[in-house]
């Protein structure tokens, strides 16, 4: 989401607004979905956290809510598809870590970084030039960073293959690194930023990628859906849709960009993987 195209939203009524900037951006709303998976040997909850974006526009209690929420769920892996800043500052590094401690120390934890976070995008923008200090605070706090690397991890015994792909927008992205170690009989679910990413991986072998970036538009025309979401596949703005035989879930995020949400609220996701043979 730009900061630029914040200036280009239409004037809305005081209400409008009073609702849009002080009471739907910490309005966290708690999703479910399922989503078939082959090769699972049974069901798996991945919790879902994006876009926490860090910053003098999103309160710290928000970011605290949404991780208490994570771990509340009591979920088998936790994944976050970064923009975990905003920009190079607005945030206390220390309270951080100590906050996205808490996933680590609830579940496995695997994030991947943002067009925020650092890299060419971030620099051009007075952000962080390089990933080097997002991932080390993130990595700081036991959360495991996948840079075009894949694990093997270990959802309470099931074996989950998680594959990590650089922001599109920030870095070079090597997809045969990614998957260098990926097998074809086993359950892939890929972390990326950027929905717009997913035909980089076309011919991989995944099953669902997860993906932030949008904020599920942040601010939604009612009716219409329209919104100023930089994505240019219209179709992966906000939540779990098929993509041929693949699945992609595009979380509306946490936080935001200056602060305001309308018909958008923010979501923390619990995503039932379920093994394909018992899919819906
Ligand atoms: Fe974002």
């Amino acid at each position: 989401m730009t900061r630029r195209a914040f200036a280009t939203l239409p004037i809305l009524g005081i209400p409008t607004a009073a609702w849009a900037y002080v009471v739907e951006p910490g309005w966290l709303e708690f999703t479910e979905h399922t989503c078939p998976v082959p090769h699972l040997e049974r069901p798996v909850d991945v919790l879902h956290l994006s876009d926490l974006h860090a910053s003098h526009d999103v309160p710290t209690s928000l970011i605290e809510r949404a991780i208490d929420m994570a771990v509340e769920a009591k979920p088998d892996l936790i994944c976050i598809t970064g923009d975990f800043v905003t920009v190079a500052t607005g945030f206390d590094c220390r309270w951080y870590v100590s906050v996205l401690s808490k996933l680590a120390r609830s579940r496995p934890t695997y994030a991947v970084l943002g067009n925020h976070d650092g890299g060419s995008w971030s620099r051009d923008g007075g952000g962080f030039h390089g990933t080097g200090e997002v991932a080390s605070m993130v990595e700081s706090s036991g959360i495991q960073v996948l840079a075009d690397r894949s694990v093997k991890a270990d959802a309470r015994g099931t074996p989950v293959r998680l594959v990590g792909a650089n922001d599109i927008w920030s870095l070079r992205v090597d997809a045969e690194r990614a998957f260098g170690e990926v097998r074809r009989d086993e359950p892939v679910v890929l972390l990326s930023h950027n929905p717009d990413s997913k035909e980089r991986f076309a011919n991989k072998p995944w099953h669902v990628m997860l993906s932030g970036h949008t904020h599920g538009g942040q601010v939604v025309v009612p009716l219409t859906g329209a919104s100023p979401a930089p994505v240019s596949d219209r179709r992966y703005v906000a939540g779990l849709k098929p993509w041929g035989e693949r699945w992609i879930h595009v979380s509306r995020g946490v936080g935001s960009i200056k602060g305001v949400r309308f018909n958008c609220r923010p979501e923390v996701t619990r995503l039932r993987l379920v093994p394909a043979r018992l899919g819906t």
